[in-house]
């Protein structure tokens, strides 16, 4: 049988790992020789209060089975805290999973100013603090694994989420600029779209449905994209049920009316059908699959 992929001598930090997802994330890292930080502010699922129990309960389940864990209760808005904890408790970092989040979910003409701007910073800028404090690390070192959370509701758009949308596909911006700033050192960026049981979607679906949602059917797709043997990077995944699957963009042919030729909304209207077939469609991959479209127009 092969060996079982480890971390041994890694650092990882989790965030919001006090609890749902996290918590799996934590107990796989813990279990396979990581030197975890269990980062949670242990507030409820909107964003209020704090407590420390959430992140010691993890820490000690994973130091129940000889693994190391410290524990870390700073919002991710104050991702340098966060980061610190792993120097301080192990001397550097070597991966991050930002994971924590919170929902506030509400129509649009009804999302106030706080539901709006509540949800960018713990999403968005959260996951910017914490990844902009270890990145320099990672970039001295030459390693880093760091995986992104977004959500199927923000890839795909879904009722009284815009708030939480924008954060997410925010972030799943942040990761694509990320993996190719990150490419000549060795540090790989991914991001997956979770769907599981927690009590974040504990009312968003009926029982029957969640019963089979297992958060744990997570955390394989997580360890390995932060496994050193993983070389993939730029990455977006749908994961939950246990299936994990890989999505990318897709671009139409398109028309070309000519760069130097004038054209007007009748045209466009009269080449609809071409604009928006898929037949033959290409999958860009980086800009330069972008710039090579130009160039095709250019030349027609
Ligand atoms: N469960 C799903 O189906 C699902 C679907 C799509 C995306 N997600 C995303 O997956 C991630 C985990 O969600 P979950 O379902 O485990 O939810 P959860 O509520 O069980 O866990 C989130 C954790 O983050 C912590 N947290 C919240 N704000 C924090 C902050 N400012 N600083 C530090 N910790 C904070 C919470 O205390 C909590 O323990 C989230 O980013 C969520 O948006 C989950």
């Amino acid at each position: 049988m092969d060996e079982e992929l480890r971390f041994d001598g890694r650092v990882v930090v989790v965030t919001g790992a006090g609890g749902g997802l996290g918590r799996q994330y934590a107990l796989m890292f813990g279990g396979r020789g990581a030197k975890v930080v269990v980062n949670d502010l242990g507030g409820d699922e909107k964003g209020s209060g704090s407590c420390s129990t959430a992140a010691d309960n993890v820490v000690d389940e994973i130091r129940a089975t000889g693994g190391q864990a410290v524990a870390n209760y700073a919002s991710v808005e104050e991702g340098a805290l966060i980061i610190q904890a792993a120097v301080d408790n192990f001397g550097t970092v070597d991966v991050v999973i930002n994971n924590a989040g919170i929902l506030r979910d509400v129509s649009f003409h009804k999302m106030t100013d706080e539901d709006w701007t509540l949800l960018q910073r713990v999403h968005l800028n959260g996951t910017r603090a914490v990844t902009q404090a270890a990145w320099p690390i990672l970039r001295d070192k030459g390693y880093g694994r760091i995986v992104m959370t977004t959500s199927a509701a923000a890839i795909y758009g879904n009722f009284g989420q815009a708030n939480y949308a924008a954060a997410k596909l925010g972030i799943l911006g942040l990761a694509n600029a990320l993996a190719e700033e990150g490419r000549s050192r060795n540090i790989q960026v991914n991001t997956i779209a979770p769907i599981a049981a927690s009590r974040m979607t504990a009312t968003a679906f009926p029982q029957e449905f969640l019963a089979n949602l297992r958060a744990e059917a997570i955390s394989p797709l997580v360890g390995w994209l932060a496994h050193e043997n993983c070389s993939e990077t730029k990455g977006l995944f749908e994961v939950g049920a246990g299936y994990i699957a890989k999505l990318r963009w897709e671009r139409a042919l398109g028309h070309a009316f000519g760069a130097d030729r004038a054209f007007t909304l009748d045209d466009v209207a009269r080449h609809w059908g071409r604009i928006v077939d898929f037949t033959d469609a290409e999958h860009p991959l980086g800009l330069n699959d972008s710039l090579e479209a130009v160039e095709r127009a250019l030349r027609a």
